[in-house]
């Protein structure tokens, strides 16, 4: 898979950024982009060197829950947040090297710059290490004056992007909102519903209409990503989107239905946080629950979340409810896009404890194996990670691993 890896404060996110994103993807032939919101800008620093937000108006929570919303339902797009999980100044080599201990894209992976940025580069943390480990593209983000003034000397192996520039930045927004200037078709949907609601940087919240529907014309997937972003931490949203994003690859690979295993990855965890009685009072609804199951109400979070998509969502494809049903223990006779969603679920990039060998599949070495085949694998590597846990697997899991092959079991 062909990474690409765009940084930034996104203070806020606005259309230029993703502008930039979409021609990177088009214009070099990149699989995926990452958007890595940073905590705190090596750039934004006062010259004194001392540590500072990087502007007013919105916290790191804000400016992800901005990225966030402003990428719904567009697969070629990750969002990862690394950078504010770290902490501290966000250094780009050590993002990097994450990125790839984690990812493990195919060749290496493409940093995009700004030629803002670029004339300072030598100074950067490591900037030796950066360029060997990335293809650095350095992309236009300021218009040159009308003399014609040079770009700034980049001493390093490098491409430039003739991307048009968009003239919008971050601080212009800002400035625009505390003004009260018209702004809010300079940022994406998501991000201005967040900026309005939260009265950030000064926004006065919008005009309010009563009678009006909240939602306009979206997609349904869009729709569910919209929900499920709602009820879900931010971490546990970037898990749930990081699964979709590689259930969809694996769909395309073993020639299933690509937009269904988003959906379903997308969904999957969207009961995982209410309590445990809403949980079971959900699973109750969509047939019998066993013993095991009633003293274990956590494993049933993705048969309520079939509930809550069916009932709730109105989504009755038979294989994204199942995907969503057994994604949890895993069941006898499961259908490949169940399978791909469980191991999707399993491997996504931000887990932690991964077997390398999944790590490398994430990151799109060739399938050696039939779906089954990597299904049964990691359901076993997770029964060995459960039990290193002191964890008791699931009934319905271990009947799986050790009774034989759950394709031809139904
Ligand atoms: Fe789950
Ligand atoms: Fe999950």
């Amino acid at each position: 898979m062909k990474l690409a890896i765009l940084g930034g404060s996104f203070n806020p996110i606005h259309l230029g950024h993703l502008y930039l994103a979409d021609t990177v993807l088009s214009a070099l032939g990149i699989d995926r982009l990452i958007l890595t919101p940073a905590n705190i800008s090596p750039f934004k620093l006062h010259t004194a060197g001392t540590v500072t937000e990087p502007a007013p108006g919105a916290s790191g929570r804000d400016r992800l829950d901005m990225v966030l919303a402003s990428v719904t339902a567009d697969p070629r797009i990750g969002v990862d947040d690394l950078e504010l999980r770290r902490g501290g100044v966000s250094y780009t080599a050590d993002t990097l090297d994450e990125i790839i201990d984690r990812y493990r894209p195919g060749g290496k992976p493409v940093l995009v710059l700004g030629d803002d940025l670029a004339g300072n580069f030598s100074l950067w943390s490591r900037a030796g290490e950066i360029v060997r480990k990335a293809d650095i593209v350095i992309a236009r983000r300021v218009a040159l004056p009308a003399s014609g003034a040079n770009v700034p000397a980049f001493p390093f192996p490098h491409t430039c992007l003739q991307n048009e520039i968009m003239d919008i930045s971050s601080g212009m927004v800002r400035e625009r909102i505390s003004s009260g200037k018209a702004w809010r078709y300079l940022v994406p949907r998501g991000a201005r519903l967040i900026i309005e609601d939260r009265g950030l940087y000064g926004a006065a919240p919008p005009a309010a209409a009563p009678g009006l529907p909240p939602a306009g014309i979206l997609s349904l997937t869009a729709r569910v990503e919209d929900a499920v972003r709602a009820v879900l931490s931010p971490g546990r949203f970037i898990h749930s989107r990081n699964t979709a994003l590689l259930a969809r690859d694996l769909a395309r690979r073993y020639g299933l239905d690509g937009e269904a295993a988003y959906l379903a990855g997308i969904a999957h965890d969207m009961a995982k946080q209410l309590s445990l009685e809403e949980i079971l009072a959900l699973a109750e609804r969509d047939g019998s629950v066993t013993e095991g199951e009633r003293k274990n109400p956590g494993l049933l979070h993705g048969r309520a979340a079939a509930v809550l998509l069916r009932e709730r969502l109105g989504i009755h494809n038979r294989d994204v409810l199942e995907a969503v049903s057994f994604h949890t223990t895993g069941k006898a006779g499961m259908g490949p896009l169940a399978q791909a969603v469980f191991i999707a679920d399993k491997i996504e990039v931000s887990r932690q404890d991964i077997h390398p060998r999944f790590r490398d599949l994430a990151g799109n070495a060739g399938p050696a194996d039939s779906l089954e085949g990597l299904f049964r694998a990691v359901l076993e590597d997770n029964v060995r990670w459960l039990k290193q846990q002191g964890l008791e697997p699931a009934e319905e899991t271990l009947g799986l691993v050790f009774h034989g092959d759950p394709v031809e079991r139904s």
